[in-house]
């Protein structure tokens, strides 16, 4: 562990938690909706834009940063996962954008109201489990250094 991977560990753990908060924001502006009105889907177009762009930005850190190329040299059993998470990368960038494209068309108009969100949320729900994945991995290459930046 260099201090250089070190303090990009940091930053990981502080970036993941902007990406918590973002995904909170989105989730409490469905759940505190007026449900007598039907949902605003500009509006869950543009959150969705957002959260498209939070993840862009974040995904391009991870990859510029290095850090998980580093953890599957140091540990080359976790080099499956990394290019499985590298290639969930690319999914989830277009997964939203073309979200976002569908609700600012309008594409979701005449479907039942909850449709639009049962596709945001399967996305949060497999970006979950990238999260998870991506902590795990970085764990397992980092050990103790990770784990205590996750704990600060
Ligand atoms: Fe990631
Ligand atoms: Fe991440």
């Amino acid at each position: 562990m260099t201090i250089k991977h070190r303090s990009k560990l940091g930053w990981l753990k502080s970036e993941h938690h902007d990406l918590l908060c973002e995904i909170a924001g989105l989730k409490g502006w469905w759940d505190s909706r007026d449900k007598a009105q039907a949902p605003n889907l500009g509006e869950m177009g543009r959150r969705v834009m957002n959260l498209h762009d939070r993840l862009a930005s974040h995904f391009a850190k991870e990859e510029e940063g290095g850090c998980l190329t580093k953890a599957a040299e140091l540990r080359p059993e976790l080099a499956a996962n990394v290019a499985q998470l590298l290639k969930e990368h690319q999914q989830f960038r277009s997964k939203t954008s073309k979200l976002a494209e569908k609700l600012a068309r309008g594409d979701f108009r005449n479907v039942g109201q909850e449709e639009p969100w049962i596709e945001v949320q399967a996305i949060l729900a497999a970006l979950a489990e990238h999260e998870i994945t991506e902590n795990s991995v970085l764990a397992a290459a980092f050990g103790e250094s990770y784990r205590d930046d996750e704990e600060e």
